[in-house]
């Protein structure tokens, strides 16, 4: 079963479905197809991410200067973004005028946002994102109890310890408790600082995720509510860099659709997660790419301008990187506004090199008696394997 699974994640591809406007305006759905490069597939250039049936991509970029997150000043360790009005600086907008003194921080912010895109052109949208880190899970709880080698190298690769699991993990009774401060901080927020809540929500679709946003943003009570509601779509792209390690595999279509009956699953989701492997790991730049894949997929078919992205510490990372934010790591559970400025190109986009996905080995015996950048050195003399034990997926 392991050698089955493995070499079908050797091969897949996937078809992305976008939906463009025909002519009289109706849209129509067309599938687009890419591979991610993974060890034995990869070639060391890519075809850039397109939008428009590859007649045009879309550039980012983070505009500084609103947020402390974007200040290198600040320290992302210990930044309390419920203690600081998400990070929103005090500070003055071209658009403020003689009614501004009656408004919050964020209602002068969020005007200026809605007049940004007023007058923008037709190839530039400005977006306001929220991005999430999922709050704690047993994965992180158990990296936290036995250390980063002894995970690395023995604990992550199998699906718990007999009282805990770590497959695609739930939340700590601390991680709901994070959520919950997230839910109660976005109440205080449109209730005290009258903030405009998203518009459109994404969510990755490992269960800590789909958890947090749903402890975080179901039944919140804002102006938008009716015409947004709290819906959100499940895009696989938006899960955390994929490693051996089980929190990484994700549990199937039928196991999310019947937990989470109302919301939407992206139309190319497969049953079962053809992308964990077990044996090797995306890279940091295969991951950057699929990061431009799902932000172009998601601004070309979704024209919301405030959008909450519920996912991961790696996958964060990744995205503000894309995004050219500076580094800013989120703590499980902390959220990040950024703005960013979306420009259309239209021209093919230019290639893309992305490394070919790495093999992992790991201690099959127990915990290792070192790790040294990556690389396991087991008990006993045991030689590390690069094959996960074989789990069976929810
Ligand atoms: C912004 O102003 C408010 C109220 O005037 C104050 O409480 C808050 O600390 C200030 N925030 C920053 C980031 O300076
Ligand atoms: C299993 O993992 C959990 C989470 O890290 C930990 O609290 C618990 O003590 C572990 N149990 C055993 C038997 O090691
Ligand atoms: C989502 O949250 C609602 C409200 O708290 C709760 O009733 C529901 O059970 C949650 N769904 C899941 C799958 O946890």
């Amino acid at each position: 079963m392991l050698v089955n699974m493995a070499s079908k994640a050797y091969l897949w591809s996937v078809a992305l479905l976008s939906v463009f406007a025909t002519s009289d305006g109706t849209p129509t759905t067309t599938a687009l197809t890419y591979s991610e490069p993974t060890a034995t597939s990869a070639s060391p250039t890519a075809s850039g991410v397109s939008v428009n049936k590859g007649k045009a991509y879309l550039t980012f970029e983070t505009i500084p200067g609103f947020f402390l997150q974007d200040d290198p000043a600040t320290v992302p360790s210990t930044f309390d973004y419920t203690a600081t009005n998400f990070g929103l600086i005090n500070r003055t907008y071209p658009t403020d005028d003689e009614s501004s003194a009656k408004l919050t921080q964020w209602q002068r912010f969020n005007r200026y946002v809605d007049k940004l895109n007023h007058g923008s052109g037709r190839n530039v949208e400005y977006r306001l994102l929220f991005i999430g880190r999922h709050s704690e899970g047993f994965h992180n709880a158990e990296e936290s109890f036995v250390g980063t080698p002894a995970w690395n190298c023995y604990w992550a690769e199998l699906p718990g310890n007999g009282t805990a699991v770590w497959e695609d993990p739930s939340l700590t009774s601390f991680g709901i408790s994070q959520a919950v401060k997230a839910r109660n901080f976005w109440k205080h927020q449109i209730e005290v600082q009258k903030i405009t809540a998203p518009d459109a929500y994404y969510v990755s679709p490992l269960a800590r995720c789909l958890e947090t946003a749903n402890i975080t943003y179901f039944g919140l009570e804002h102006r938008g509510a009716a015409r947004h509601p709290f819906i959100p779509t499940i895009k696989e792209w938006l899960r955390e860099g994929i490693s051996i390690h089980t929190c990484d595999r994700r549990s199937s279509r039928s196991w999310i659709a019947a937990n989470y009956p109302d919301w939407n699953i992206e139309p190319s989701f497969s049953e079962l997660d053809g992308q964990w492997n077990g044996i090797t790991s995306e890279t940091s730049s295969a991951q950057a790419y699929r990061m431009k894949v799902v932000l172009s997929d998601i601004f070309e078919n979704d024209h919301s301008t405030i959008i909450s992205i519920t996912t991961h510490s790696g996958a964060a990372r990744s995205i503000l990187s894309v995004l050219g934010h500076i580094p800013f790591s989120l703590v499980t559970g902390a959220i990040i506004p950024t703005l960013i400025k979306v420009t259309t190109v239209r021209e093919p986009p230019p290639p893309t090199v992305t490394q070919p996905w790495t093999t992992e080995a790991w201690c099959t015996n127990g915990p290792p008696v070192a790790s040294v950048s990556g690389t396991c050195t087991c008990s006993g003399g045991v030689l590390p394997v690069t094959a996960s034990p074989i789990i069976s997926p929810r």
